[in-house]
């Protein structure tokens, strides 16, 4: 049993998700994983483990799907609720074309969990989009993430080469990269990925390199058994049985009943074969199949049509008449009373499908008590592994599948045996309350184990539990060299400030790659910060496992070309390429002569001329960074600020030098430590830019007081900077 009963954060992007009347099939993005996720919220809600599930999806304005889309928040049933936040364009889009918005729901959630002042105890992330908001959420929060993938990238791209499609096509109309590489990081990431059945996870999940088995939870989806019972009406509807026995010389022999779509790769033809070449079972029993419907056989769908006459044929090869039946149509109530009927005669249910990755019907045959047998794939070796019903087969050995079909008509006592398992075991492994059962459960180590590295990292930390950055009150962001670092006895003293205010989001802000700051942080002991924006601030990572921000990456990449840039400035006199490891992805950065660089009016004419755009930071005489238009510390401030909710006006920013420029003018309390570099007194009169009286740490300090940041008592912000 929990101690604290959770909230569950599950996030499911695309389609329409409405709790009443769920358009299911209205179209390709509105299936399976929709009542997936409806189920399983509501299942959860009813637990008593759970306080409260929100449902996240997409707000969506648009009268070509109606109003219910647009509404904030809709009943799911006891604790439990549909969350929706617009993000993107308002009208209704396509899964492929929500990419490049998902961002920005990273950033109304965080605005959402803010106001409300409640974090989730777990987000649980359901296909791809969603995986990736997931990932981001959980990264910033530090809450353990679920992942549940319905269907992958990897597989489905396959499954259009090999039927043909060109690559490049499929590529662009179903955005395959940003699919399959937020697939790849989710599975890195994720605490928990959930699959359905044990191939799913061996032979799907098995083709990206970031997976996990160890991680992995092999959960089936529950299944509404009310429709499916053996303890139903004991009459069989007269017209349900007239459908069947028409057909039949002896209606009262047992049944072997199959059930699926007329489509090849269900494999009826070989079970009408295999049947129709062995007397013995034609002995035991009648051969009962439910294909689909048909009126004219000449209307149905091409490939429907040619199954229905392949078997049609075969009955006529084998004159099979009066020994199998395949009505033209049933209804969808019809299901129900036919798998008790042919329990109650001692029939049995086949699956002779080519492949079968779950099995639905077998489920619920197994329900009703009828025995089964089926195609020795993932689902179906699942599912008599759980509920020891019936026996496997090999769906292309006909003579086998006829043996098999006789040993399980013939041994009664077996018969009952299974017919009783099966009903008793389906209900315990495939119901939806042994499904939150097995959820929870797993969910509940998860969070033992995640809580407890939290502790241990904390308490080396600061010993006091602090708020994920996006809840923090307040955030004080500081350059690193020759400001936060440089004098031991003030940065002792301003870290023993910042163990005192918990309410207090602290960062860095340098010109250092991420593992630089890092390691110098380190030998200072400095613990890790909540944020780091790194490589003069081209990148942004989160504490304690420096993970990175992936959005702000995406919003910088904006009109970066480094390999030309890189080309531009090669001959460049008075410029230098700085080591290695300096270069990075948004970063290229120089050692200059000044005496012999051109002035930076010049390189910038020059870039322009070749219609290249980058900004160009330049500082102690010595360093000149090419950075995309949109990356500088000063940018990824504000980027925080409007990320986390923050106004600017609580964000206290310290430095010394040219790269700290940016992040000092604006709203944000800017506080210059009294060793600054020559390039910044021209900000003496900016506003909120305050010139601390000691250098280093100790000025930070001096600033805090000045602003009197982040205390609760002055309410007084404006003005201060006297
Ligand atoms: C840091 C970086 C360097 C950069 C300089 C100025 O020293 O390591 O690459 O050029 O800051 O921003
Ligand atoms: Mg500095």
């Amino acid at each position: 049993m929990q101690k604290h009963p959770l909230y569950i954060f599950m996030i499911s992007v695309h389609g329409l998700i409405r709790g009443h009347d769920p358009e299911l099939g209205r179209d390709a993005d509105t299936g399976g994983q929709i009542t997936y996720v409806l189920d399983l919220a509501r299942a959860l809600g009813f637990h008593p483990e759970v306080r409260k599930v929100d449902l996240l999806t997409r707000l969506i304005e648009d009268p070509a799907v109606g109003p219910d889309y647009a509404e904030p928040e809709e009943v799911l049933g006891p604790n439990a609720r549909i969350l929706r936040l617009p993000f993107g364009p308002k009208r209704y889009l396509r899964k492929e074309l929500l990419w490049n918005h998902l961002d920005q729901l990273v950033d109304r959630v965080l605005h959402f969990l803010r106001e409300q002042g409640q974090l989730p105890d777990v987000i649980h992330s359901h296909y791809a989009d969603a995986g990736y908001v997931g990932y981001q959420l959980s990264q910033l929060l530090g809450v353990p993430q679920i992942h549940t993938g319905h269907s992958l990238g990897r597989c489905k791209r396959q499954r259009l080469l090999d039927s043909g499609r060109k690559a490049t096509a499929i590529d662009r109309q179903f955005n395959f990269a940003r699919r399959i590489a937020a697939e790849e990081q989710v599975l890195e990431h994720a605490a928990l990925i959930i699959t359905s059945t044990t191939q799913e996870r061996d032979e799907q999940y098995g083709m990206y390199q970031r997976f996990n088995p160890k991680r992995c939870l092999v959960l089936p989806p529950g299944i509404d058994f009310t429709r499916f019972s053996a303890a139903g009406a004991k009459t069989v509807d007269p017209r349900v049985k007239f459908m069947i026995d028409r057909f039949l010389h002896e209606p009262c022999k047992p049944m072997i009943l199959t059930l699926s779509r007329p489509a090849p790769r269900k494999n009826l033809l070989a079970l009408i074969e295999a049947y129709g070449e062995d007397e013995a079972l034609q002995e035991l029993a009648n051969l009962v199949i439910l294909a689909g419907h048909r009126g004219d056989l000449r209307d149905l769908e091409e490939t429907q049509a040619a199954v229905v006459t392949e078997l049609l044929l075969a009955i006529d090869r084998y004159d099979l008449y009066g020994k199998v039946a395949l009505p033209k149509r049933h209804a969808q109530e019809d299901v129900p009373q036919l798998y008790r009927f042919a329990a109650r005669h001692g029939g049995v249910f086949v699956n002779p499908a080519l492949t079968e990755p779950f099995g639905l019907t077998l489920l619920e045959a197994a329900a009703s008590g009828l025995p089964i047998v089926a195609t020795q794939d993932g689902g179906p070796r699942d599912i008599l592994a759980n509920c020891g019903n019936g026996l496997l087969i090999d769906p292309l050995d006909k003579k086998a599948m006829a043996a098999t079909l006789r040993e399980a008509l013939s041994d009664s006592r077996r018969w009952k045996t299974w017919s009783k398992a099966g009903k008793r075991r389906v209900v315990r492994h495939y119901s939806w309350p042994a499904h939150v059962d097995a959820y929870l459960k797993n969910v509940g180590r998860l969070l033992h184990r995640t809580r407890k590295t939290r502790r241990r990292s904390l308490a080396l930390a600061s010993g006091l539990e602090r708020p994920p950055l996006p809840l923090a009150q307040w955030a004080l962001i500081s350059d690193i060299d020759n400001t936060l670092l440089g004098d031991r006895q003030g940065l002792s003293e301003l870290l023993e400030w910042l163990t005192g205010k918990p309410e207090v989001g602290f960062g860095i802000a340098t010109g250092r790659t991420v593992d630089s700051a890092a390691k110098v942080l380190r030998q200072w002991g400095v613990r890790t910060p909540d944020v780091l924006i790194t490589a003069v601030g081209s990148e942004i990572y989160y504490g304690p496992d420096l993970s990175r921000d992936e959005g702000w990456s995406h919003y910088i990449r904006h009109l970066w070309r480094r390999n030309d840039l890189a080309g531009a400035l090669q001959n460049m006199p008075g410029l230098r390429l700085q080591k290695r490891s300096e270069q990075r992805e948004f970063k290229l950065s120089y050692r200059v002569d000044p005496q012999r660089m051109p002035a930076l009016a010049d390189i910038e004419n020059r870039l322009r001329e070749r219609r290249l755009h980058a900004s160009l930071i330049y500082s102690h005489n010595q360093f000149l960074d090419v950075l995309p238009l949109r990356a500088s510390k000063g940018h990824a401030v504000r980027y925080l600020a409007y990320k986390f909710g923050l106004p600017l006006e609580r964000f206290l920013v310290a430095g010394d030098s040219g790269n700290d420029v940016e992040m000092m003018v604006g709203d944000t309390l800017g506080v210059i430590v009294s060793n600054y570099s020559g390039e910044l007194e021209h900000l003496r009169e900016q506003h909120r830019v305050y010139f601390a009286p000691f250098p280093y740490a100790l000025g930070i300090l001096a600033g805090i007081h000045h602003y009197r940041f982040a205390d609760a008592a002055a309410t007084m912000i404006e003005g201060n900077n006297a």
